[in-house]
C-alpha cells in the first residue's frame, strides 16, 4: 500500500514537472513567444495563446483559443488588422514579445514589428510581463501587478465570461464586438455590436453604420429585447450602470462550462449575435458547439419595423398595429404593409389640464431609450405624476425590476415611441399616455375582449368538465374492481380551471376586480416601509387604503412562486368565489408583469393566536366574544365543507389562520393548503402531509388520510384552546404527560371541567355554555373520524339547550398512546410574521379514489 502511494506521488510529480516544462503562461523581456510555440493558461489550462493562420488565409495572427476543445475556436486576436505575412508554418521565427517598458509587440522573423501596444503614459517603467490568464485574458502587468494593458479591454468578435461590452469612462475604453471580415480574415468588418450609453443604455448591432438590432434597456434582470435571459440556467449576468462605467458581462459556473457570445457577419440583417455553448461528448475534447441563442430572430427584431407609435407582435396578423389611441399616419401605405410612416395620435393630449391618463401595454420590449430620461429612485406613482406634469412626456415604465417595489425608478419617453414590440408572456409593462377620450375607448374594448374570453372559457370548460367526469367515472370503476383494503396513494392533481369555469357556466359573476399597479402603489403610498405589515411566507404584506376609503391588505407574491399568470388568475378567481362572512375576502388582484399581488380586506385585529396566547391581550377576549368566535369559525367551516359549490378541506386550520376584524368577527384565512374534493369522495390519501402539528388529526398525521373530519378535529382543538387559553402543544410539560386534549377529557370525566377555563376569564362566563363548548370540542377530537360530528352537527350541538343532552365524548386522538409518535411529526407549516393573510394560492383539485 505504502509503496503504491509513493509510486503515485512520483508519477504525479513527474506529470507536473513535465507539464510545467513545456507549458508556460508568461512572456517577459528577452523571453518572447516564438511562432512555433504556445502559451497555456495556468490553473485549469483552459486557454491557449499562439500564432495561427485561419483556414484559407496566407497570414499569421496571434490569437487565443480554447485548449480543451477539439475544434479550434479562436476567441481573441491581437493583430487582427496587422498580420505577419505568410502561413504559420513559415513563421516559426515570428515573435510576440513584451519589452521592459511594457510594449507588447508582434514581429516577423526579421524582427520587423507589425503590431504593438504600449501602456498608458504614467504607468512608468517596471518589470513588465505578459501572461495569458485562465479566463482567456492576455494581461500586461508590472512587477507590482498593476495592469498596463489587457486583451479583455479590447474584445474582437467574442465576449467571453467576465469580458465586458460597454464603456469604461475612467479609461475611455469603448469595449465593442466587431465581426471578422470573413472566416479567413479576422480584420474588423462592418458589423459592430456596442453599447449606446445615451439615455437608458442599450446594445445595438450596426451593419455599415445602420442599426440592425436593439437589445432594449437592461430592466434589472435582462435586456427587455432578450426576455428569455431569465431562463438561462447556470449563467449569471452583471449589468453596471454608474458614472464610471456602463457595461454588460456574464459569468458561467465553472471552467468546463464553455459559453461565448460572438458577433457574426452572416444572417438576413447582415449582423448576427450568437451565444454558443460547448456540449461535451465522449472523452477528451470531444463535443460540439451548440447555438444557445441568437438575435435578430424574427421580423419584430428588426429596428423599428412598425414605425413611430407602432407595435410589433409576431403573433399578430399582420405583425404591425398602432398603439391604442393611435391610427396609421398613412392608411394607404399601411394596408400595403408599408409601416414606415407609423401611427399618429387620434386625440391630442390635454397636457396641462390633468385629464390625460395611461394605457398599459403589457409584456413589452420598451421603445428605443436612446433619448429617454431615467430616474433611478422614483416610484412608479412618482413616474406617473412626473409624466403627467411634463407636456412632452408620452410614456413611462419601471427602470429596474430587480429593485424593491416603490424604488424601481422610471424611464420616461418623450415624443413618438419607436421600435416597440410585445411578447406573449415576457417583457414589462409600459404606460402610454393617452387623452381621456382614447382611454374610454380602451376600457370599452377591454370589456368586449373580456366577454369574448369568458364565452370561450365556458365552452372549453364544458369540454374539460365532461372529460373529468368521464375520468372520475372510469377511475371509480377501476378502483372498485381492485382489491379492497390497499389504500390508493394516488392523488391526481387537476387544474382548477375546471372548477372556475364551472362557475362561469353557472352564470356566476367572474368579475374579480383586477387592479393596476399604479392604484396599488398609490394605495400603499408606494409600498412604503411604514405601511408594511409583515413578511409572509411568500413575500411582504402592506397595508393600504383604496380611493374609496376601503382599507386593504396587499400581499405581493415574490417571484419565487412558480405559478404562471393564467394559473394564478384561475386560482384567485376560485377563491374569490368563496364568499362568506367568516372567510377572509379577496377584493382583487393584480398581475402586473412579473408581479402577482393579492388584495384582501384588511383585518384590524390580526389573528386569534395573537390574542389568545398572550396574557394581557387575552383579557380582551371575554367569554361572549370567545363564544361568538367559536360559532363564527364553525359557520365558516360549514360553508367550506358543505354550503359552497365545492367541498373544500382546509387542512391547516389553526388559531393563527383565524383572523379577526375590528368587531372581532373571526374569518378563516390561508387556503394555501386547501384541497377540493371531487364528487362525493369522503376521504383522500396523500403522500405529503401538510399542516400544523398540534392541530392535525391522527389519521392525517399518521396515515396521510384526510377528509372533512380532519378539519373537524382541528376545529375541536381550536375550541379547546379558546376555552383554556393554552396551546395544544404546550401541555406536554404537564407533570402527568397529558396533552391538552387528554387533559381536558380526563377533567371532564372527573366532573372538574370548569378548572380548564382560562383564568383570565375569572369566572365571568356562563358555565353551561362553557360545558357545551367543551363537550363539542372533545367530540370533535375523538380518535375515530367516524365518531366525530360533521360541522352541521357541531353547530346544532352548540345551539342545543343544555350540555347534558350531548353524547359523552370518547377518548381523544393523540391521547397518551399516540402522543409519542405524534411528537415526531414535524411542523411543516411556515409560521407567518403577519399571521393574517392567505398565503399561497395553490388550491388543487383532488380526484379521490
Ligand atoms: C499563399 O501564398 C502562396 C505563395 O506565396 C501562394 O502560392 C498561395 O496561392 C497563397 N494562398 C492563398 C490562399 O492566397
Ligand atoms: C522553434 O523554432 C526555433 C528556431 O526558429 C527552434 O530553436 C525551437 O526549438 C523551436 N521550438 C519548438 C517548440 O519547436
Ligand atoms: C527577411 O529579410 C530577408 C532579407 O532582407 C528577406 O529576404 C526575407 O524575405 C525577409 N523575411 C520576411 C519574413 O520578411
Ligand atoms: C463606442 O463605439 C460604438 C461603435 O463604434 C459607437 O457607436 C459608440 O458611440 C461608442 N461609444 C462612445 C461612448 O463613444
Ligand atoms: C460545471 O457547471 C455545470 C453547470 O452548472 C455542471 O453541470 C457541471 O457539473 C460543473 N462541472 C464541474 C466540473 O463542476
Ligand atoms: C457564423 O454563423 C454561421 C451560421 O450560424 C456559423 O456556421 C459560423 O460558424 C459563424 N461564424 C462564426 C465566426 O462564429
Ligand atoms: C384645457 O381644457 C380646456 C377646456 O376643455 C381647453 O379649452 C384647453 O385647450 C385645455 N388646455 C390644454 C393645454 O389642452
Ligand atoms: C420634460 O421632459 C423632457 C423630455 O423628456 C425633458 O427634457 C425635460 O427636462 C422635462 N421637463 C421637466 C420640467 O421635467
Ligand atoms: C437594480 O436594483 C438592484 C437592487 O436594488 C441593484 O442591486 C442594481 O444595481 C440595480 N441595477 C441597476 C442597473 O441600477
Amino acid at each position: 500500500m505504502a509503496s503504491q502511494g509513493l509510486c503515485l506521488l512520483q508519477l504525479l510529480l513527474l506529470l507536473m514537472l513535465s507539464s510545467a516544462s513545456h507549458a508556460r503562461d508568461i512572456i517577459s523581456p528577452g523571453k518572447p513567444l516564438r511562432g512555433n510555440d504556445t502559451l497555456v493558461s495556468a490553473g485549469s489550462g483552459s486557454y491557449v495563446l499562439g500564432f495561427f493562420t485561419p483556414p484559407g488565409s496566407n497570414n499569421t495572427y496571434v490569437g487565443v483559443w480554447y485548449a480543451r476543445v477539439s475544434v479550434r475556436t479562436v476567441v481573441w486576436v491581437a493583430n487582427r488588422a496587422d498580420p505577419v505575412p505568410g502561413a504559420v508554418e513559415d513563421n516559426a521565427g515570428a515573435t510576440l514579445s513584451v519589452s521592459a517598458d511594457g510594449t507588447l509587440a508582434v514581429a516577423d522573423a526579421n524582427s520587423t514589428v507589425v503590431w504593438s501596444v504600449s501602456p498608458a503614459p504614467g504607468m512608468g517603467a517596471g518589470q513588465y510581463t505578459a501572461r495569458i490568464r485562465d479566463d482567456g485574458n492576455l494581461v500586461v502587468s508590472d512587477a507590482g501587478g498593476r495592469v498596463a494593458w489587457q486583451g479583455f479591454d479590447h474584445p474582437t468578435d467574442t465576449l467571453l465570461p467576465g469580458m465586458r461590452v460597454g464603456m469604461d469612462f475612467v479609461t475611455g475604453a469603448n469595449m465593442t464586438l466587431t465581426a471578422w471580415t470573413s472566416p479567413s480574415d479576422p480584420s474588423p468588418g462592418p458589423v459592430v455590436a456596442a453599447m449606446d450609453t445615451s439615455g437608458d443604455p442599450e446594445v445595438f448591432i450596426w451593419n455599415d453604420g445602420e442599426k440592425v438590432w436593439r437589445s432594449g434597456p437592461w430592466d434589472g434582470l435582462q435586456f427587455t429585447g432578450v426576455p428569455d435571459t431569465v431562463t438561462y440556467t447556470g449563467f449569471s449576468f452583471r449589468f453596471v450602470n454608474t458614472p464610471r462605467e456602463v457595461s454588460y458581462s456574464f459569468q458561467v459556473p465553472n471552467s468546463s462550462f464553455l459559453s461565448r457570445l460572438a458577433l457574426n457577419s452572416t444572417g438576413a440583417a447582415g449582423g448576427l449575435l450568437q451565444r454558443w455553448t460547448w456540449v461535451w461528448a465522449g472523452g477528451g475534447g470531444g463535443g460540439a458547439w451548440n447555438m444557445y441563442w441568437y438575435a435578430p430572430k424574427d421580423q419584430c427584431d428588426a429596428v423599428n419595423p412598425c414605425g413611430a407609435n407602432g407595435v410589433c407582435d409576431t403573433n399578430g396578423f399582420p405583425v404591425c398595429s398602432c398603439l391604442r389611441g393611435f391610427a396609421p399616419r398613412s392608411p394607404e401605405a399601411w394596408v400595403l404593409r408599408d409601416n414606415r410612416a407609423g401611427c399618429a395620435r387620434a386625440t391630442p393630449l390635454d397636457c396641462g389640464n390633468g385629464t390625460d391618463g395611461f394605457a398599459v401595454v403589457a409584456h413589452a420590449k420598451v421603445p428605443d431609450t436612446t433619448a429617454a430620461v431615467v430616474d433611478s429612485t422614483a416610484s412608479l406613482a412618482d413616474c406617473r405624476e412626473r409624466c403627467l406634469g411634463n407636456c412632452s412626456c408620452t410614456a413611462y415604465a419601471s427602470a429596474n425590476l430587480s429593485a424593491a417595489f416603490g424604488r424601481r425608478g422610471c424611464v420616461m419617453w418623450s415624443g413618438a415611441l419607436a421600435d416597440l414590440r410585445v411578447y406573449p408572456s415576457f417583457g414589462q409593462d409600459l404606460y402610454v399616455r393617452l387623452a381621456a377620450a382614447d382611454l374610454d375607448s380602451v376600457s370599452k374594448s377591454k370589456k368586449k375582449v373580456q366577454v369574448i374570453i369568458a364565452v370561450a372559457v365556458s365552452i372549453c370548460a364544458l369540454a374539460v368538465i365532461l372529460a373529468i367526469a368521464g375520468f372520475i367515472f372510469w377511475r371509480r370503476k377501476r378502483t372498485k374492481s381492485r382489491l379492497s383494503g390497499t389504500p390508493s396513494k394516488w392523488s391526481g392533481v387537476l387544474h382548477s380551471r375546471a372548477l372556475l369555469s364551472e362557475g362561469t357556466s353557472h352564470g356566476a359573476d367572474l368579475d374579480l376586480p383586477i387592479y393596476d399597479l399604479e392604484t396599488i402603489a398609490e394605495a400603499t403610498e408606494g409600498f412604503s416601509a411604514d405601511n408594511k405589515l409583515g413578511e409572509g411566507g411568500y413575500g411582504p404584506v402592506y397595508k393600504g387604503k383604496l380611493e374609496d376609503g376601503q382599507e386593504i391588505a396587499v400581499k405581493t407574491l415574490s417571484k419565487a412562486s412558480t405559478q404562471g399568470p393564467d394559473e394564478f388568475k384561475n386560482e384567485v378567481m376560485l377563491i374569490a368565489k368563496l364568499q362568506h362572512r367568516n372567510l377572509v375576502r379577496l377584493i382583487g388582484c393584480c398581475i402586473c408583469g412579473q408581479e402577482k399581488i393579492l388584495i384582501y380586506e384588511y383585518m384590524a385585529n390580526k389573528s386569534l393566536d395573537f390574542f389568545l396566547f398572550d396574557k394581557s391581550r387575552s383579557m380582551l377576549l371575554d367569554w361572549r366574544t370567545r363564544y361568538r368566535i367559536i360559532e363564527g369559525i364553525a359557520r365558516g367551516l360549514l360553508y367550506l365543507h358543505q354550503d359552497s359549490r365545492y367541498r373544500i378541506v382546509h387542512r391547516d386550520l389553526k388559531t393563527g389562520n383565524i383572523l379577526l376584524d375590528k368587531d372581532m368577527t373571526p374569518k378563516i384565512s390561508d387556503f394555501g393548503m386547501a384541497r377540493i374534493f371531487g364528487g362525493d369522495d369522503s376521504e383522500i390519501n396523500t403522500l405529503r402531509v401538510v399542516g400544523t402539528y398540534g392541530y392535525m388529526a391522527p389519521e392525517y398525521a399518521m396515515d396521510g388520510v384526510f377528509s372533512v373530519k380532519s378539519d373537524v378535529f382541528s376545529f375541536g382543538v381550536i375550541v379547546l384552546e379558546i376555552i383554556t387559553g393554552i396551546r395544544n402543544r404546550g401541555v406536554y410539560s404537564y407533570s402527568n404527560h397529558l396533552n391538552l386534549l387528554a387533559h381536558a377529557w380526563s377533567l371532564l370525566s372527573e366532573g372538574k371541567s370548569l378548572d380548564l377555563v382560562d383564568e383570565t376569564l375569572q369566572g365571568t362566563f356562563d358555565p353551561e355554555e362553557v360545558l357545551k363548548c367543551l363537550k363539542v370540542g372533545l367530540l370533535c377530537v375523538q380518535e375515530n373520524p367516524e365518531d366525530r360530528p360533521l360541522m352541521s352537527q357541531a353547530l346544532t350541538m352548540l345551539a342545543a339547550a343544555d350540555a347534558t343532552s350531548l353524547p359523552a365524548p370518547k377518548q381523544p386522538g393523540f391521547a397518551a398512546r399516540r402522543a409519542a409518535a405524534a411528537a415526531t411529526t414535524e411542523d411543516t407549516s411556515s409560521s407567518r410574521a403577519d399571521g393574517s393573510f392567505v398565503d399561497s394560492m395553490t388550491i388543487t383539485i383532488i380526484e379521490g379514489r
